[in-house]
């Protein structure tokens, strides 16, 4: 993996390790454009559905050859053996983190995290984590057991983290201590919440026990993207 040179030093690598870029396009050559003005903020870039139907692996390869780890958000949801197939070869394509729906169940989880472990084996890489999605951060209507019961999912499932709103952190804590917490729905105070139900500030994630959080809207559609970026770095 080549690092890009000189601007990478712009904020602390532990400021940076917890920021993740959600490059939410359709084309890899703006991904790419963004990706390169971003890196001075972010130590991750976060492919979603989008960019990843558009250009599949080679978006994840552009990444990793910027020195960004991978972030795969396709929130599988599917039979195991499909989710099992189908994380065996995204595990070989050198993501870092990786998606699966926790709706999808203990047994879709754990053949989800076989794949991924057992892909990136093969491929002779680090051991990804599969992060279980508890509940989208646009639903406001889930009823309260339902955070609870998936974080337990994830656990029985073998996931290395969760991603879930600012707002259930404190039970991610308290059932899954050990496990990482990824957060979106991130935005600056008084910024727009666009779709995002349940959102939060940096400060405020982080202050509930975030480990990583996704920054899409807030800083890829900000008049001043960098500007934007380094407003977020300076508030964790
Ligand atoms: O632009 P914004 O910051 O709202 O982007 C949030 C990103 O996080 C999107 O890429 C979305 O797919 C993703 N996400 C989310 N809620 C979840 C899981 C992922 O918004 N529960």
């Amino acid at each position: 993996m080549s690092e890009m040179p000189a601007e990478d030093g712009a904020v602390p690598e532990e400021v940076r390790g917890r920021l993740a870029l959600a490059l939410d396009l359709d084309d890899l050559v703006e991904a790419h454009r963004m990706a390169v003005q971003l890196r001075p903020w972010f130590g991750v870039a976060k492919v979603g559905l989008e960019l990843f139907s558009a250009d599949g692996p080679d978006a994840i390869g552009a990444l990793r050859d910027l020195g960004y780890r991978v972030f795969l958000d396709l929130k599988l949801f599917d039979i195991p053996t499909t989710v099992n197939r189908s994380t065996t070869v995204l595990g070989s394509l050198g993501v870092e983190y990786l998606t699966l729906h926790a709706l999808g169940g203990v047994d879709m989880l754990r053949a989800g995290v076989e794949g991924l472990h057992d892909g990136a084996d093969r491929a002779g890489l680090d051991d990804p984590t599969a992060l279980a999605v508890t509940v989208l951060t646009s639903d406001d209507g889930a009823p309260p057991h339902i955070v609870p019961n998936r974080v337990r999912l994830a656990l029985e499932g073998g996931c290395g983290g969760l991603v879930l709103a600012a707002e259930d952190l404190q039970t991610a804590r308290e059932l899954a201590p050990r496990l990482t917490r990824v957060v979106p729905g991130i935005r600056l105070s008084g910024a727009p919440r666009h779709d995002q139900a349940r959102a939060a500030t940096p400060q405020e994630a982080v202050a509930n026990g975030a480990d990583l959080l996704v920054i899409g809207r807030a800083v890829t559609r900000a008049e001043d993207p960098a500007a934007a970026a380094a407003a977020v770095a300076a508030a964790i």
